[in-house]
């Protein structure tokens, strides 16, 4: 959602904030605006993007060493410069930036108004800024002490950069449910919402944890909780290059990601296969093996793309380790009462490890005392430290809002695990868990192949970028990937596009083939090869039209599809990922034909840290 960044040191301010916005427009980019305090608190705020905040700033008296920036995705007010943030308090004594959603602020705007406030902006950020004046001026309290007070009328989340008027050499930052890092400088700190606007001042990194409040100085830092103890203060260092965060030499991130698959790939399972591809460790599962390996069920949860990598795991645990998995949305689970033993293991998947209704979920099957495990990209995010145990996927930061090479992490861990369950129960044999290691190995080679083939995909986007809609069919492992591959033409092309099993196809969206309508469809060599080739000639008896995502060598369907593109031969459990490489290029190609901003869809954001 919002980016937050925000400094307090010696050097000038605007350069690091701005810089800092720029790195964090992926995560939310209505509007954006920064605060400068020199003297004075100057704030300049415009909606759009972060270019058209510098163009703006341009012509200002920028100066200062203490600032604070927010780059926006539009929760209470509509996107323009009254809504955009840093908001200021009436009588001017607070600013402050926020991400995340106040619940309860309709409630205290109300008590607020009845005490003379009136108020500029339609957000619940202005009304903290408010609430925490009020408390300020009459209680004559400090400003650190207004602020924790004001946070603990607050229902709701929020990661906060506050200054007041009366200590310009402090910034407050408090965090509840919507991340904050610290970076650790030379009498400097850095404050942001993720670590990427920090990573090219310094690697040393401290964490907020949920109802922490900081206040910094240049050369001093106290954490402490919203009802005032002492939080204890954990300084990490960051694993994190500055190259992993640029486009290097890409047009946009998402293609900068999908091209890094094979990399990414490597890197989640390397260290995790042995170099004799004789066996599978995960470290971070050790502890917890025999308690997995027993389990009567498993539940995964996750949102987005997560949840599709969640569908295909649900597809590998039952065949190989032969676990029940049920597969849940964070936010159906949370709120629907959901039944969770004791002895269920619940696997919560999160490119991010900060999206809220995963979080919820995970917090409900802890307080049911089910065993909780985490499959995560950003290490040191939330979803990890809140889980028992886990596996981090490894891929490296994924900046373009379209999921590609987290999804494809994600399934290499799931796949890890399931072998490994399988091996560990003998519900496969020594021999058939070997050959799957070897083939999970080759993964990454045959992406290169795939990759190799990016014109090819150019000249078919090309013949379908005007499309209105399109469906994706696939059965078994490419079910998830039809609605994976779906759901990347429709958020970054806003074409209307739906996945479905190709059975159920006959069930409803064969009404709506015709001859306009592009039908993607997974036909790789598998169980279930005939049934979809029948579903195809299905298709082509509707003349609608067929791009067929087929095995190598494949004569069959290249007679029946209007276009054919071939990935190399794998075992079927791993064939989703590489099926799933030319669905990812023809949306991106797709997406940049009809002029859409790849990297930054409308509407979206790339952590949902609201419910
Ligand atoms: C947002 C992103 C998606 C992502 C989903 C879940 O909607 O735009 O790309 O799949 O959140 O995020 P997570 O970080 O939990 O995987």
């Amino acid at each position: 959602m919002c980016g937050i960044v925000g400094y307090i040191g010696l050097k000038q301010a605007y350069p690091i904030l701005i810089n800092g916005l720029k790195r964090l427009e992926y995560r939310g980019y209505d509007s954006a605006g920064i605060a400068l305090i020199n003297g004075e608190t100057n704030v300049y705020k415009k909606s759009g993007k972060v270019q058209e905040l510098e163009e703006f700033a341009k012509k200002e008296n920028i100066g200062g060493t203490v600032g604070m920036g927010h780059t926006r995705w539009a929760t209470h007010g509509e996107p323009n410069d009254t809504n955009a943030h840093p908001h200021v308090s009436e009588k001017g004594y607070f600013t402050l930036i926020h991400n995340g959603i106040i619940e309860n602020y309709s409630q205290l705007k109300k008590k607020l108004i009845s005490r003379g406030y009136s108020f500029q902006s339609e957000t619940d950020t202005e009304v903290l800024a408010n609430l925490i004046e009020y408390i300020y001026l009459k209680g004559k309290v400090t400003p650190e002490m207004a602020v924790r007070l004001a946070l603990s009328k607050v229902v709701g989340a929020f990661g906060l950069v506050i200054s007041c008027k009366d200590t310009p050499d402090q910034l407050i930052a408090a965090r509840r449910g919507s991340p904050l890092v610290i970076g650790i400088g030379n009498e400097e700190y850095f404050i942001a919402s993720d670590a990427t606007p920090i990573v090219e001042h310094t690697k040393s990194v401290i964490y907020l944890n949920n109802d922490n409040v900081a206040i910094l100085k240049r050369n001093e830092l106290t954490l402490k909780t919203i009802d005032n103890e002492p939080a204890s203060l954990t300084i990490k260092q960051l694993d994190l290059d500055i190259g992993e965060i640029e486009k290097n030499g890409y047009d946009h991130f998402m293609l900068k990601e999908i091209f890094e698959q094979p990399k990414s790939i490597f890197d989640t399972f390397r260290g995790r296969i042995a170099a004799d591809l004789s066996e599978i460790t995960l470290g971070g599962l050790l502890d917890v093996m025999d308690k997995i390996e027993k389990a009567k069920r498993i539940v995964i949860i996750g949102c987005g793309t997560s949840w599709h990598a969640g569908l295909v795991g649900e597809y590998l645990l039952e065949e190989y380790a032969r676990i029940p998995v049920e597969v849940e949305y964070g936010s159906e689970f949370r709120y629907r009462n959901p039944l969770i033993y004791e002895d269920d293991i619940v696997i919560a998947i999160s490119q991010s490890g900060e999206t809220a209704d995963t979080l919820a979920a995970i917090n409900l099957a802890k307080e049911h005392k089910a065993l909780v495990l985490g499959i995560c990209n950003v290490v040191g995010s939330s979803i990890p430290r809140e889980t028992h145990a886990g596996v981090y996927t490894h891929a490296g930061p994924e900046i373009g809002v379209a999921s590609t090479k987290a999804f494809t992490a994600q399934v290499t861990v799931l796949a890890m695990m399931a072998f490994l369950l399988g091996k560990r129960k003998g519900t496969i044999t020594d021999e058939e868990y070997r050959k799957l290691i070897k083939e999970l190995n080759d993964i990454p080679g045959k992406i290169e192949k795939i990759l190799e083939h990016n014109e090819e995909y150019k000249k078919i986007a090309e013949l379908y970028k005007d499309a209105s809609n399109a469906l994706y069919l696939g059965r078994g492992y490419f079910f998830p990937v039809a609605l994976e591959g779906a759901l990347k033409l429709k958020e970054i092309s806003y074409i209307h596009a739906e996945g479905y099993p190709a059975a159920e196809m006959k069930h409803g969206p064969i009404a709506l083939i015709d001859e306009n309508m592009p039908v993607f469809v997974i036909a790789t060599k598998d169980r279930s090869y005939e049934k979809i080739v029948s579903n195809i000639q299905e298709v082509k008896a509707r003349n609608g039209i067929v791009i067929a995502i087929v095995t190598e060598g494949d004569t069959i369907i290249k007679k029946m599809a209007d276009h054919v593109l071939e990935v190399p031969q794998a075992e079927a459990a791993l064939a989703a990922l590489l099926a799933v490489i030319p669905l990812q290029l023809l949306s991106y190609h797709i997406a940049v034909m009809r002029g859409c901003n790849v990297d930054q869809p409308r509407n979206l954001a790339k952590s949902v840290t609201v419910e």
